[in-house]
């Protein structure tokens, strides 16, 4: 079911469910190659989520600044590609929300366990913000964060579980968004986590 949350914006709801088995077998050739790890904000402080990326470019924190870049820091060697899968999902979650032509080349992955959160943050690393942000749950449900273009708006607290997919583009695509802290929890394939894959057009 799809639910429009702005213009520009919607959860749709167990979208990528009949997947989620597929992505998570892509995702664990990408972590074999590629780590997960905590990344060091611009302040010094260690995140609490753990990231990997996959695609062209991946998102890196350290403490010199936010930036995509095309080699992991950790290996030296290229992102793992985007397998197949990921990028079927994330085009045609934009294309259901009205962005044709998404051609995410980045894309992030966010490993949460309880208690771990995302505070209220813009999307804004990447060149272009024509392009949409198409984000993917899977495993534990959460509480996703969907604000407003000021950081001062109240967000609207939308429960997304595994499968869900949420699009922000157009006149949403920099809303302040986040994830409320993880509640306790066991999901079948993946345990005490919950995965996010958020697609970018970074470069
Ligand atoms: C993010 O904003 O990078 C993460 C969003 C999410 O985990 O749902
Ligand atoms: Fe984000």
């Amino acid at each position: 079911m799809k639910l429009r949350l702005a213009d520009g914006a919607a959860l749709l709801q167990g979208f990528a469910a009949a997947r989620s088995d597929n992505l998570l077998s892509a995702l664990q050739s990408i972590v074999s190659a590629a780590p997960f790890r905590h990344m060091v904000t611009p302040g010094g402080f260690r995140m609490s989520v753990a990231m990997t990326n996959c695609g062209h470019a991946g998102w890196v924190s350290d403490p010199s600044g936010y930036r995509y870049d095309p080699v992991d820091p950790n290996t030296g060697q290229p992102w793992p590609a985007m397998p197949a899968v990921f990028f079927d999902v994330a085009t045609q979650a934009a294309a259901a929300v009205g962005f044709e032509n998404f051609e995410p080349d980045a894309c992030l992955v966010n490993r949460y366990e309880p208690g771990t959160r995302i505070s209220l943050h813009q999307d804004k690393d990447e060149r272009d913000f024509t392009a949409p942000i198409v984000s993917v749950s899977l495993g534990l449900p959460a509480v996703f964060l969907f604000g407003g273009l000021k950081r001062s708006e109240r967000p609207v607290r939308i429960p997304v579980k595994n499968g869900d997919v949420v699009v922000w583009g157009g006149p949403s695509r920099l809303v302040y968004h986040g994830v409320a802290p993880l509640p306790e929890g066991e999901h079948p394939a993946t345990g005490r986590t919950r995965i996010n894959l958020t697609f970018r057009k970074a470069l």
